[in-house]
């Protein structure tokens, strides 16, 4: 009865602000009013879960601190769109330059692993494809070298599928045949990433808005935080760019999403560009000056 309630529940102009407020404090995602129908119709199925009878006994239950239901909502509301290389002109410029400057500085001296992070890793297809790709980069001859390749998300869900490494046709459809058949086991229309790939990611919750799981994150050799700036406000935005400035080290690279830009910075990142794809790299002597 409660469900079937649950089921003609609409969302009211009041009740969508209390919630996309919510939202907004817990993932930093934004909706702004023409995106009143997708929040709508991304909470119905919680109401649901919860046998609450409409969206307004739902906001209640989420403002008087139930956290359980709190992270339900985030992973019920996040956009987790993902692909094996994704965004081919970056893998080109990861694979022809920077990786392999990375290996030489390594053999250099540089101390430390060299650190990758895909940060909104969604269902793990990009971490997975840097791990492919530094393990190309290293070769036989690095075998030695030591690395560390994390990847984060703020959704519980999609960290799990990660975890699996377990993919449909579509997510793999960049991927060529040589890689397929070198880097994945193919069970029917499942492609399982092979344990000697899986067993270089660690995937764990983080949300990107949070100071205190920033701090976390230190001394990158690479970022890569690709579409998920565009979910945020400008504020938001602009300290999650602050955080992830901090992350890297200094010559470290960022790379957002193919088609985003990250308009006037207020942080000191170079834009640096390897034929289609622009890259942000810390200056080797930028210091993290109290705006930053
Ligand atoms: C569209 S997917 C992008 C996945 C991948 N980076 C790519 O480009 O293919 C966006 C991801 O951002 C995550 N996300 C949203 N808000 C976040 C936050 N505040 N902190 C961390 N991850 C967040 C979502 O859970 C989702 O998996």
């Amino acid at each position: 009865m409660r469900n079937s309630n649950a089921a003609k529940a609409t969302l009211s102009t009041k009740t969508f602000e209390r919630l996309r407020a919510l939202v907004q404090k817990h993932a930093g995602i934004d909706f702004p009013d023409e995106k009143k129908y997708l929040l709508e119709s991304r909470v119905k199925p919680r109401l649901m879960a919860q046998e609450v009878p409409d969206f307004e006994t739902y906001a209640d239950r989420l403002e008087q601190g139930d956290t359980r239901e709190l992270a339900n909502l985030v992973n019920a509301v996040t956009i987790n769109e993902t692909a094996f290389f994704r965004h081919p002109s970056q893998h080109e410029a990861l694979e022809d330059t920077i990786f392999p400057e990375l290996v030489r500085l390594h053999q250099q001296g540089r101390s430390g692993p060299i650190r990758l992070w895909s940060a909104a890793c969604s269902a793990g297809d990009e971490a997975y494809s840097l791990a492919i790709l530094i393990r190309e980069a290293l070769g036989p001859r690095h075998t030695n070298m030591e690395y560390e390749i994390v990847g984060t998300d703020i959704d519980t869900e999609v960290l799990e599928e990660a975890r699996a490494g377990r993919y449909r046709k579509r997510a793999v459809r960049n991927v060529s045949q040589a890689r397929l058949r070198k880097y994945f086991d193919r069970s029917g229309e499942t492609f399982v990433v092979k344990p000697s790939i899986r067993d270089m990611v660690e995937f764990k919750p983080l949300n990107l808005t949070k100071a205190q799981d920033m701090r976390r994150m230190r001394n990158f050799d690479l970022i890569m935080c690709a579409n998920v700036l565009i979910y945020f406000n400008d504020t938001s935005k602009k300290d999650v760019l602050r955080g992830l400035y901090r992350s890297l080290r200094p010559g470290g690279y960022l790379f957002v999403g193919g088609s985003e830009t990250l308009g006037e910075l207020e942080v000191p990142l170079e834009p640096v560009r390897h034929e289609g794809a622009l890259a942000y790299r810390r200056p080797t002597n930028g210091s993290v000056s109290s705006r930053a």
